[in-house]
């Protein structure tokens, strides 16, 4: 059995922050701890002038390729995934490998590309795709860049607009990969909603309240799927469980949802029974609305055990430390939950080889994936190289005027023209428009 997974990863962060809970909501006239505590957000990631999809997804791509010492020659297929192109025939990874064709001698000439799009879900899809094109044999030995990359705006005055963000994460995909594996065994939960969706406009039209019932039903009905490939899951067996996170209240509720469904006969459920007594089952009840109550009132004691509360610092917490200081990165989200899981693991010295994660992904529209990946024994040394905690560090702090110059700056219905807040250096930047409306890009030393 081929053993494939992710062999390097790496990340862009949009150059410019906004302080939610200290710019944004007084602004908008809101309590700060809405972010601090009810979304769980701190911060948002935006791009400069210069900045979008494409330089972002370049430059983690670039970053990946040179801290891992690969060349195009490594690379035999490219896919993006986004739900961001502005582009509807000419895909955005074209572009992405035009500009790394700037920075190295050789090209993608024979490299397959693609673009992937079902909302946040893509990402991983993509994942699946290069799994499947390597397990297959049919990559003569070459990898796979799959990059996720989001500029995650929201139409002005939508209650979206607190949870924006924008970056990429790129990842390099073999066969015996250096940091997970990724499991055989899937599970799915799809259905044709309409939560979320951008039919031919930039900004979503989103009903986001609904979008989360959507999000938690469709998570259900992926790990139900899952367990029915792999059979039961202890929950102690989860060393992390990374989830797509479009803010890290939406986590929150789904954790305690999914530690509900894995507790189920185990001596869990046995040890907190006196605590909070049997988990209410369907059959045993005749009146529907009857069940949910009592099912809602054990999950709200649930969430408070400390069994429960021990199991989510340490294994959910973990995976949203760089989500509530960037925002949701759509595609790239649940990626970035993978990596904070990783840099937890890091920097408190982690032994983790051969155990799991399980990666609950989500797109809206809407899809919910679930799989398992096996932590490999490179994966201390792939992440010692990685920059995140200084990236976002080195972001420019915006005001709140600036803030709506940015927004304006990148909504494609507002003609402006508005000086980069920051100098870029050692990345790609947005260079003007070509004659065929093209977008044109350059490396700045
Ligand atoms: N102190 C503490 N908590 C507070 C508070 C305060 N002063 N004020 C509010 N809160 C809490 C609220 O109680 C709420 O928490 P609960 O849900 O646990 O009750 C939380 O903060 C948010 O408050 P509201 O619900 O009042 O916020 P809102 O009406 O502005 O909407 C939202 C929140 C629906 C998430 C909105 O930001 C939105 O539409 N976001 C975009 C859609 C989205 O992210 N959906 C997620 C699922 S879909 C998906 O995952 C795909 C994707 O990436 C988009």
């Amino acid at each position: 059995m081929t053993n494939v997974g992710i062999d390097a990863i790496d990340l862009w962060v949009g150059n410019l922050r906004l302080d939610l809970p200290g710019t944004f909501a007084p602004e908008k006239g809101e309590d700060p701890n809405k972010y601090k505590k009810g979304l769980g957000l701190y911060a948002s990631s935006f791009p400069d002038s210069y900045e979008d999809i494409v330089t972002m997804g370049a430059n983690a791509s670039y970053r990946l390729m040179e801290r891992n010492e690969l060349t195009p020659e490594d690379i035999g297929r490219i896919d993006v995934a986004t739900e961001s192109a502005f582009d509807k025939s000419k895909p955005v990874s074209t572009y992405i490998a035009g500009c790394l064709e700037k920075v190295y001698e050789e090209d993608f000439r024979h490299a397959n590309k693609g673009e992937r799009k079902f909302a946040c879900i893509s990402g991983t899809q993509s994942l699946n795709d290069a799994y499947n094109w390597i397990a297959s044999g049919r990559n003569r030995g070459k990898g796979a860049l799959v990059i996720a990359t989001d500029t995650a705006l929201y139409e002005r005055g939508d209650a979206g607009e607190a949870t924006q963000g924008a970056g990429a994460v790129a990842m390099y995909i073999t066969e015996d990969p250096s940091i997970v594996s990724f499991s055989k065994e899937q599970g799915i939960g799809s259905a044709d909603e309409t939560d979320f969706l951008k039919p031919n406009q930039q900004f979503p039209s989103v009903d986001g309240h609904r979008s989360m019932q959507v999000y938690l039903a469709r998570m259900r009905e992926a790990l139900e799927d899952y367990k029915s490939v792999t059979g039961d899951i202890h929950p102690d067996d989860i060393t992390y469980g990374p989830f797509h996170t479009p803010f890290p209240g939406m986590v929150k509720k789904a954790a305690v949802l999914a530690y509900r469904n894995v507790i189920r006969g185990t001596e869990v459920a046995d040890e907190i029974e006196d605590e909070v007594g049997r988990q209410p089952e369907p059959e045993d009840y005749d009146d529907e609305e009857e069940y949910l109550e009592e099912l809602r009132e054990f999950t709200d004691t649930l969430r408070n055990t400390d069994r429960y509360l021990d199991w989510y610092a340490k294994r959910i917490e973990p995976t949203l430390q760089i989500s509530e200081q960037v925002g949701n990165w759509y595609t790239g989200s649940v990626h970035v939950a993978r990596i904070s899981a990783l840099l937890h693991a890091f920097e408190h010295d982690r032994s983790i080889v051969d155990e799991q994660m399980i990666v609950a992904s989500y797109g809206s529209g809407a899809q919910a994936e679930i799989h398992a990946e096996t932590f490999q024994s490179g994966w201390k040394q792939k992440i010692a190289k990685l920059d995140v905690e200084e990236q976002l560090a080195s972001r420019y702090d915006l005001t709140f005027a600036e803030y709506e110059q940015v927004h304006d700056n990148h909504n494609l219905d507002i003609e402006t023209d508005v000086e980069p807040l920051t100098t870029p250096e050692d990345q790609f930047a947005f260079d003007g428009w070509g004659a065929m409306g093209e977008r044109k890009y350059r490396f700045v030393d």
